[in-house]
């Protein structure tokens, strides 16, 4: 029992599976391994980062700090971005830079200012970007964006030159199209098109899928020179052989994707390591950046840090910003791996370790993580069992570093029981070195991070504001965009909103939906050409919803709504229940419907008032919705959807042009205060209290 007494004071249950003491040798006299190309964050694929953009000044700079900033937080390498396509791409729509061929616009949706935020704070980010989706033009109707490859690669390229012109950004990778096909054709189009545009620092990254294309790679030369790295999703740690031998860089161009809790963290430590430890990749890019958007949008929580409260301010620093530090903040992108076998492999004991060297061979760290099975399983793909057990470890320094005296030494132990403290990211006094060695203890669920780097930080912000339901009263008038901008709080899920100055009335600025055909979609959100966008709170149940409607006659949809209780978004958007109230002015109808597809019809009317401009109101009361259109009740009725809670939203029954304006929500108190304000005939009864029934 006395033989490890140090070990005490982390578990007395660890003393029965010390494994016997093993050294491992750093050496980088026998050679080096890999160039290391960074961690990064990945900002789309899609509106993942909407909630963010409408924080207050003062917490907005702190996330983008604690993101970006060198030496501060999670300090990432790499920002990846979606070049919108208006169309759903997983949380949300993120708007075309060419919504139409006649158009071209370098100011929707909120990447450009990201990308330029991150530049601000670490002007060597590298900027990575890749469509999901692209507006439907896009393919002259065929509805892929390799039918026309030199259209697709002019799409392509207006939009880094756009990056350029407009920002000062420089794009250093682009890619294919999101876990799609790739198209060989295409890829080297593309190619070829970049260097004829002055482009050739842009590299490509293909194909943002699987590593078969491996195959292709070696089946043609042309392609395979128009390829600079391997870019696959949620490799599972693994690499194939065939795409080691291409002697490309492998990267995991997109990964984690898992509930950024603690057992988040450690799907996100585990990864860092072991990509590289078992499939050579030399990039890790976390889907995604920043959790910044609604609770009850898909995969909820799946970013390094989460700020879904721009209302309040309120956001969450999680487990893994701290977990990428461990690395970003004692390497850059450059150094390179030292070799498996000699610096790089797992523990025997379980766990992993990794180690990499500065191009001027002055620096050196180590990053070791033990994460057991149970406390870093990641969304995707399956891990298979395996055991970690507490382990003494000899650090033996050979070559350029055997003379090394102390290794600064930074620590993490993440929490999984209650009433256990949470260890992130402690300087610890530095292990000493003698004649190169010196031995370390370490348990289950660790990081640690041996270096000759002395600048650690973990930054740190006084607490941020209180938690906050969203507000209500609610209103948007969208006065105080500039023109082109999305608006706030308004989560896009099919069809793309911006803002315009009206050109008739007194509305100034109004919302437009602007998607005019079906995208060539990345999922099948768009099958029924309807738009969605959601605001709020998931549950509210009792709501009033109150919008200014114009629906033109140039390019125009054939009907709009506005909705409470909406039940979903993301992909499956097109199976969204709900209250539905629709207008269809060109044939002077009306609907109430319990589902966005129209497929549970409460109730059809007609309507003859229709004006140019329609204030459209629902109020939903328990079993009962009314309806008023300019102030003219439209109807009561009872609801018999199955829909009890959900968004509020506001959209069109098809695509093409539609006008908002005035949007407003209240409580179903104030909504019905509301109505009564706002009606124009009193003569009969606005509302019959649930109550009653
Ligand atoms: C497709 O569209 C592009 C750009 O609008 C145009 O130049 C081209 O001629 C079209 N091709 C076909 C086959 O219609
Ligand atoms: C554009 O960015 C580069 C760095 O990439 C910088 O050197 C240059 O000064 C910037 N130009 C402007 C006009 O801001
Ligand atoms: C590579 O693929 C392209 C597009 O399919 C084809 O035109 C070209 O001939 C191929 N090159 C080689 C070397 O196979
Ligand atoms: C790739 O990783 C394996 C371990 O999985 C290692 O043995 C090999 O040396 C690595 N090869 C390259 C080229 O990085
Ligand atoms: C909006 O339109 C009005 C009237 O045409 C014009 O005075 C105003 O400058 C426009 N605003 C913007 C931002 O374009
Ligand atoms: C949606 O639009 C596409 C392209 O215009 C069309 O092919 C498809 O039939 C439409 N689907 C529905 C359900 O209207
Ligand atoms: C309507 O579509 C036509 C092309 O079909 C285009 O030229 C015109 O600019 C569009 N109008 C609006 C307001 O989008
Ligand atoms: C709603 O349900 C109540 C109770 O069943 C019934 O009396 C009333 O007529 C219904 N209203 C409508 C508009 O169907």
């Amino acid at each position: 029992m006395m033989k490890y007494p140090i070990i005490i004071t982390l578990s007395l249950c660890m003393l029965n599976t010390l494994a016997d003491r093993v050294t491992y040798s750093f050496d980088d006299s026998v050679g080096l391994g890999r160039h290391f190309d960074g961690i990064g964050g990945l900002s789309g694929g899609g509106a993942t980062s909407k909630l963010l953009v409408n924080y207050p000044e003062e917490q907005r700079n702190q996330i983008l700090d604690l993101l970006f900033k060198p030496n501060f937080g999670a300090s990432l390498d790499i920002l990846k971005v979606e070049i919108g396509g208006d169309a759903q791409s997983t949380d949300g729509t993120e708007a075309s830079h060419m919504h139409n061929s006649w158009d071209e616009n370098y100011e929707r949706g909120y990447e450009w200012w990201l990308m330029v935020e991150a530049k601000k704070r670490n002007p060597d980010i590298k900027l990575y970007a890749l469509p999901w989706a692209f507006p439907g033009w896009i393919g002259n109707g065929t509805r892929s964006p390799y039918t026309n490859p030199t259209q697709t690669a002019m799409y392509i390229i207006k939009w880094i030159q756009g990056a350029k012109q407009y920002y000062n950004l420089t794009i250093d990778y682009i890619g294919i199209w999101n876990e799609r096909p790739y198209d060989i054709t295409y890829i080297i189009t593309l190619r070829n098109m970049l260097d004829n545009s002055g482009l050739t620092n842009v590299r490509i990254v293909a194909p943002d899928g699987s590593w078969s294309i491996a195959s292709d790679m070696f089946k043609n030369a042309t392609l395979n020179a128009a390829i600079d790295y391997i870019g696959c999703h949620y490799p599972g740690t693994y690499s194939t052989k065939q795409a080691v031998n291409t002697g490309k860089q492998l990267w995991a161009s997109e990964d984690y994707s898992t509930f950024n809790d603690n057992v988040g963290g450690g799907c996100w430590a585990r990864i860092l390591n072991q990509n590289y430890v078992n499939g050579n990749m030399t990039s890790t890019i976390s889907w995604n950046l920043i959790a910044s958007y609604y609770m009850n949008l898909p995969f909820y929580r799946d970013g390094l840090m989460t700020a879904v409260e721009p209302w309040s301010g309120n956001y969450i620093i999680e487990s893994p910003i701290w977990l990428t530090a461990h690395t970003t903040q004692f390497t850059s992108v450059g150094w390179k791996y030292l070799r498996h076998g000699s610096g790089v492999g797992k523990l025997n004991g379980g766990g992993s370790y990794v180690a990499l060297i500065s191009p001027d061979g002055k620096d050196f760290t180590i990053v070791i993580e033990t994460f057991s099975h149970d406390h870093s399983i990641c969304i995707r793909p399956p891990l298979p069992k395996y055991t970690v057990s507490p382990q003494q470890i000899m650090i033996d320094l050979k070559g350029s570093f055997a003379g090394v005296t102390q290794l600064n030494t930074w620590y993490s132990k993440p929490s999984y029981s209650t009433g256990v403290e949470d260890i992130f990211f402690l300087k610890k006094a530095p292990l000493a070195l003698t004649n190169g060695q010196g031995q370390l203890d370490i348990g289950v669920d660790e990081v640690w991070t041996l270096t000759t780097i002395n600048t650690g930080v973990k930054g740190s912000f006084p607490p941020p504001p209180a938690s906050a339901e969203f507000p209500l009263p609610y209103s948007d008038d969208f006065e105080s965009y500039m023109d082109s901008q999305e608006p706030s709080n308004l989560a896009q899920q099919t069809g793309s909103y911006e803002v315009f100055n009206s050109t008739s009335g007194d509305h100034g600025k109004i919302m437009r939906q602007v998607v005019t055909e079906q995208p060539v979609s990345w999922c099948s959100a768009e099958k029924l050409n309807v738009s969605l966008s959601v605001i709020g709170d998931p549950q509210w149940a009792d709501l009033y919803i109150e919008c200014d409607v114009r629906i033109g006659n140039v390019n125009n949809t054939d009907g709009a709504f506005i909705a409470a209780r909406v039940t979903q978004g993301g992909c499956q958007t097109f199976e969204a229940e709900g209250v539905y109230f629709f207008i269809f002015p060109s044939t002077n109808t009306i609907k109430l419907s319990n589902d966005l597809a129209q497929t549970q019809v409460v109730f059809t009317g007609s309507f003859t008032g229709f004006k140019e401009w329609n204030k459209l109101s629902l109020a939903v009361h328990a079993k009962l919705a009314t309806a008023m259109i300019n102030g003219e009740k439209v109807f009561t009725q009872n609801l018999t959807g199955k829909a009890n809670e959900g968004f509020a939203g506001l959209g069109t029954s098809s695509f093409g042009l539609a006008d908002f304006d005035n949007l407003a929500i209240m409580n179903i108190d104030d909504g019905l205060k509301r109505m009564e304000e706002i009606r124009v005939k009193k003569d009969t009864k606005l509302y019959f209290k649930p109550g009653k029934f």
